[in-house]
């Protein structure tokens, strides 16, 4: 089974990508491999200027309508989502998330916009149409390892397993979904430039 991991951070040093990789490694003896996708694979531009029609831009998005789930990784700039995850979900289709589990996972440097997870990623996951959301999981900075290991502290790792888990238990128990719908590729920018 095969899952896209989209990173939301512009850093490249990203603390939260260390969430992203301790989930693919458990994820792993399930038999659920994980994709990751970040700002880092699309050329500056397509991202700033939202050009659905680039080569990168279709390739995400037929990643992601392959996928059987998704993890969205953030971390919380400003109280809110990263704009580098804004710029990469507004590229994928209405509707792109529609039969796919979601486990959202965020990283901030205290735990005072702990609930950004739930007033700011889950609405936007609820457009995009994800079949189920999953409570998430919310780390403090401190909590995650710099190091080439990116070791995380012993009670974010018992947590984020715990999260893990129960995703990959969603994913087994979701339907696969039919492949999201295509709108011809210059439809967008067609429609953007008029
Ligand atoms: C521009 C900017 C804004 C930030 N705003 C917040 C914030 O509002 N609340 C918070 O808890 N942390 C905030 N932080 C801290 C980051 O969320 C935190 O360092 C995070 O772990 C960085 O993840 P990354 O290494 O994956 O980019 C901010 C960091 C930056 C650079």
């Amino acid at each position: 089974m095969n899952i896209v991991a989209i990173l939301g951070s512009p850093s490249k040093s990203s603390r939260t990508a260390r969430l992203i990789e301790h989930a693919a490694r458990r994820l792993q003896p399930a038999g659920i491999h994980v994709d990751s996708v970040s700002v880092y694979d699309f050329p500056a531009d397509d991202l700033l200027y939202g050009n659905f029609a680039a080569p990168a831009v279709q390739a995400l998005q037929q990643r992601v309508s392959a996928a059987q789930g998704v993890i969205i990784a953030t971390p919380v700039y400003k109280a809110a989502y990263a704009g580098a995850l804004k710029v990469l979900l507004d590229l994928i289709p209405e509707g792109g998330f529609a039969g796919k589990p979601v486990l959202p996972l965020a990283s901030g440097g205290s735990p005072g916009h702990l609930l950004a997870v739930d007033y700011a990623i889950k609405p936007v996951l609820a457009a995009l149409k994800a079949s189920e959301i999953h409570q998430g999981v919310f780390a403090v900075e401190s909590q995650i390892g710099r190091g080439a290991d990116g070791e995380l502290a012993a009670e974010l790792a018992q947590r984020l397993d715990v999260a893990v888990d129960e995703f990959a238990a969603l994913l087994r128990s979701t339907p696969p979904a039919a492949a999201t719908p295509r709108l011809p590729d210059d439809f967008i920018s067609r429609l953007i430039s008029l």
